[in-house]
């Protein structure tokens, strides 16, 4: 993160921007009515000569300051109902302001929170620091590979080097700066996640991935353990190995493992799995041309495990945790595996492989027996961008989410609503199950209503790599992986989907206090 973040009482010295919260109806805010006044009435005057900007929420306003002011702009952010805002309102705002303080070339911006903006639903050191973070989180970009213009002022995308959040109280300060050093984290996490899932398939591969893994997590605690497939043999992960067979790059798993609550701690660990296809072909059962790029982000699960360690390892969680990442690349070549084949998972159940784009659960199938032999975890979460079927169902706003216990799910859904990483659960049911029941192998890897329902039977294959009793939550984030255009807090391109909702899921339910 290149933008410096600090929290103030006050702030007297210049800066490029100053931004204003306004309210319903244009009801402005302390400081926003306070530099009214320093201005002899700038900011009313331009909102009395105009109609769009109501301070309604998502509204944007910027304004020339006076040449005797101390800030070169005003943005007005619109937030309406002040009885309704939520922190995740702040951070909605802070991502949607991003874009205006990049077009104005802004250095450095101060951000004004007053003591109103305390509600019943969060206070202003809360808000202060998730707005900070709305900024953060939109700021992300990936120019690794641009070579052109690379010092070219005007190309560089972002000036932004500063943010001075102000908020009054000096409580709000404390709690502001405590709070973010949390969400900065989360905000860090979600970053790797993104770059992991922005690098192009002929540089990260399940090899360079490994390594890209130690690389990250070492410095920050986390222990790393890579199964190469010498290793995978060894152990007879027979359905993650065919997966990779096709490609010149072996498979491979990498484990990280984060023990923030102690070696002695009694409870089981938590358990996270990320799908890492490097690049899904299809296979033999070859995907068609269009958009075939996009498959290399076909590792979104397995970047945002990564991403949600280094969060946890950065922000030091008082929480033990491991995580399993399956990585292969899904190629098609005269050793690539064929539908047809019968291959032996780790568990010991045969697959009949009827298609080898329907890669995913078989990669998946030997991490999750793998973690649970292992570790006997208290619960486990996969990700996994498994299947299209998926985006059918919830198009590209929510991740589908199959989860076999209740608790769980409302403590899911509660860290989902928090963090707008929006999860709608989906049914596991015996039926979707027993149609992943094999022809000549105990599992097709196939369901035998073809696409109907894929998302589903998908989910129904991979419960049958689950112990009885193990509290378990399958995350479908094939739709939510990349954005095709803006929002608010993510640029378009890939979303790093899956640390921030399953940060908070850990925080508020799983932590040691
Ligand atoms: N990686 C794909 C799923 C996917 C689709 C991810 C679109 C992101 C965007 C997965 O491996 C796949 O190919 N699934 C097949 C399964 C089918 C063959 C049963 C699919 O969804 O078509
Ligand atoms: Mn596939
Ligand atoms: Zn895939």
């Amino acid at each position: 993160m290149n933008i410096d973040f600090t929290f103030t009482e006050s702030h007297t010295s210049s800066a490029d921007v100053a931004i204003l919260c306004v309210y319903a109806n244009n009801r402005l805010s302390t400081s926003a009515e306070r530099l009214d006044k320093e201005t002899n009435g700038v900011i009313s005057d331009i909102l009395a000569r105009q109609k769009k900007f109501t301070g309604k929420a998502g509204q944007i306003l910027s304004l020339n300051a006076p040449k005797d002011s101390a800030y070169g702009h005003f943005i007005l952010v619109g937030f309406g109902d002040a009885d309704k805002l939520t922190a995740l309102c702040y951070e909605t705002a802070g991502g949607s302001v991003f874009p205006t303080l990049k077009s104005l070339s802004a250095e450095k911006a101060v951000l004004f929170i007053d003591d109103e903006a305390t509600r019943e639903k969060v206070t202003s050191g809360l808000a202060t620091a998730h707005m900070v973070t709305g900024i953060a989180l939109r700021s992300y970009n990936f120019s690794k590979y641009k070579q052109q213009n690379k010092d070219d002022e005007e190309c560089s995308s972002n000036n932004l080097s500063e943010v001075i959040a102000v908020t009054s109280a000096k409580d709000a300060v404390k709690a502001a700066e405590s709070a973010f050093v949390n969400l900065k984290a989360s905000a860090e996490g979600t970053f790797l996640a993104r770059d992991l899932m922005n690098e192009p398939p002929n540089f990260l591969y399940p090899e360079s991935f490994a390594q890209r893994i130690k690389d990250e997590m070492k410095p920050l605690g986390v222990k790393v353990e890579v199964i190469d497939h010498k290793k995978m043999e060894k152990l007879g992960m027979g359905a993650a190995l065919a997966v990779g067979k096709g490609s010149e790059r072996p498979p491979c798993m990498v484990v990280m493992h984060w023990d923030g609550a102690g070696k002695k701690s009694e409870n089981a660990p938590l358990a996270f799995v990320g799908k890492g296809v490097t690049f899904d072909t299809g296979g033999i059962s070859i995907k068609p041309a269009g958009g075939m790029d996009e498959m290399k982000m076909d590792m979104g699960g397995a970047a945002a495990v990564c991403g949600l360690m280094k969060t946890l390892a950065s922000r030091k969680a008082k929480v033990n945790v491991v995580a399993i990442v399956g990585l292969a690349e899904n190629m098609p070549s005269h050793n690539a595996y064929r539908p047809g084949d019968v291959v032996t998972s780790m568990s010991g159940k045969t697959i009949e492989v009827l298609n080898t784009d329907a890669e995913g659960r078989l990669v998946l199938a030997d991490a999750l027996t793998y973690i649970q032999n292992t570790y006997n975890p208290e619960l486990v979460i996969d990700l996994a961008t498994l299947t299209g079927a998926i985006l059918v169902a919830l198009g590209m706003e929510y991740s589908g989410a199959f989860i076999n216990d209740n608790e769980m799910w409302a403590n899911l859904e509660d860290a989902s609503k928090n963090t707008g990483e929006k999860l709608w659960r989906m049914p596991l049911d015996e039926a979707y199950r027993k149609q992943m029941d094999g022809n000549i192998a105990d599992l097709n890897n196939l369901g035998n209503e073809g696409r109907f329902g894929g998302a589903c039977t998908a989910a129904g294959f991979l419960e049958c790599f689950i112990d009885k009793d193990r509290k378990w939550a399958h995350l479908d984030i094939a739709g939510t992986m990349a954005w095709k255009k803006d929002k608010p807090t993510v640029p378009k391109g890939p979303v790093g989907f899956g640390v921030r909702v399953l940060n908070k899921f850990i925080a508020d339910h799983y932590e040691q206090k």
